[in-house]
């Protein structure tokens, strides 16, 4: 049965969220998320019997939105579809009564082979990552030389399949800040929402500069002289992106300004790593294991008072806090909870 019971933390922000890793691995190696001098062939990713299985997920999915009020869903990385028999794990979550939304952030190489099988299991939505047009420059970012072709191909096939497509491109000064306007112009003609996502100071491999961030303004009047752009009301409270249409139509864009324009007092977003650790920030130092109960005997309701707990003394606020707060503390990496 499902209640409307929900959990406040000590601002009094609900939890409504659930993100959830699926594996630490990524067949990508971007600068400023997995760069290839650190997460080299001798890196410690986790073992099979470290990650959380499908049913661990299911259970955990199941309490969290039956008696902690979690209403949105999203499978994130590393890259999730190199998790084996992925759509296994959406067909099951889409069986749980109160999921209202199930999306997932992938760096879509991998689409052309599941895209239909994904939608098919209840998958509704994708953010697909892509940060240049331009195979140069996009090769550079990725590590791999991958081809901007190989991510397109993969946006089509989200498409086709039915699926909704947003794009992801992070903006770092220097490195792609150029591309803004023709990424634009681009998904404008697609018809997909197209998200600029300042940089960040995840993790602790990518070297952050204050100086590296493009901000939101800078993006907004980019954009703006060529293509008047308006800002409209957000879908729902605890949206990240800040949405603008262009103005006479209804296409738009999104930008994400963690860093020039914190959004944490609306923060919903609880993640749950691969290897079962819950993290109630993305820039967490300390996770919260849930795998040991879980592996333990505990009960459904016993794992509820531990998980409401948590969130009942989350204090988070990173991003608000950043100007002040030591740059130099260890993080949890963006490849553990993905995004
Ligand atoms: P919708 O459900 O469509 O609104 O998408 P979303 O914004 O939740 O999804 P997505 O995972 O695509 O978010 C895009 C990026 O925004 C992430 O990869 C992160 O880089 C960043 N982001 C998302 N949530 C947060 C957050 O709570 N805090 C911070 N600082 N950044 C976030
Ligand atoms: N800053 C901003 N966004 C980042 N992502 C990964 N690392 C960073 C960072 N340092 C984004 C990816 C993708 C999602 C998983 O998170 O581009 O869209
Ligand atoms: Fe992989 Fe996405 Fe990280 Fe790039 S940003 S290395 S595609 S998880
Ligand atoms: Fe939420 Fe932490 Fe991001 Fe703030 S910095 S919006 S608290 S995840």
């Amino acid at each position: 049965m499902t209640s409307e019971k929900t959990v406040y933390d000590y601002f009094n922000r609900p939890l409504r969220d659930l993100r959830i890793s699926v594996t630490d691995k990524c067949n990508f190696r971007c600068t400023y998320c997995m760069p290839a001098e650190i997460f080299g062939p001798d890196y410690p990713f986790l073992k099979r019997d470290e990650l959380l299985s499908f049913e661990e997920i299911e259970r955990l999915t199941r309490i969290s939105v039956n008696s902690l009020g979690v209403k949105k869903i999203r499978i994130t990385g590393g890259e999730p579809l190199m998790r084996r028999s992925l759509p296994e794990l959406i067909e099951k979550l889409n069986n749980i009564k109160g999921v209202e939304d199930i999306a997932m952030t992938t760096n879509g190489s991998l689409l052309p082979k599941y895209a239909k099988e994904l939608k098919a299991a209840g998958l509704e939505r994708v953010s697909i990552s892509l940060d240049s047009l331009k195979d140069e420059i996009f090769g550079k970012i990725n590590g791999r030389g991958v081809t901007v072709k190989t991510v397109l191909d993969g946006i089509d096939a989200a498409s086709e399949a039915g699926l909704k497509v947003k794009i992801n491109m992070v903006v770092k000064r220097g490195m792609n800040d150029s591309e803004i306007l023709p990424m634009a112009r681009f998904f404008r003609e697609k018809g997909h929402i197209l998200r600029f996502i300042e940089y960040m100071d995840v993790g602790n491999t990518n070297e952050w500069k204050l100086d590296d961030v493009y901000p939101k303004k800078k993006i907004v009047e980019d954009i703006h002289q060529v293509m008047a752009l308006e800002p409209v009301d957000p879908n729902y409270t605890g949206e990240v992106a800040s949405r603008y249409r262009y103005v006479g139509s209804n296409d738009e864009i999104g930008v994400i300004s963690s860093v020039s324009d914190a959004f944490c007092s609306s923060c919903n977003r609880a993640r749950l790593s691969a290897s079962g650790m819950l993290y109630t920030c993305l820039f967490a130092s300390k996770g919260h294991d849930i795998k040991s109960p879980l592996r333990g005997n505990l009960t459904d309701d016993q794992l509820t008072t531990l998980l409401s707990d948590i969130w009942n003394g989350r204090r988070d606020r990173y991003s608000e806090e950043r100007s002040t707060a030591s740059t130099t503390r260890k993080k949890i990496e963006m490849s553990h909870i993905g995004g």
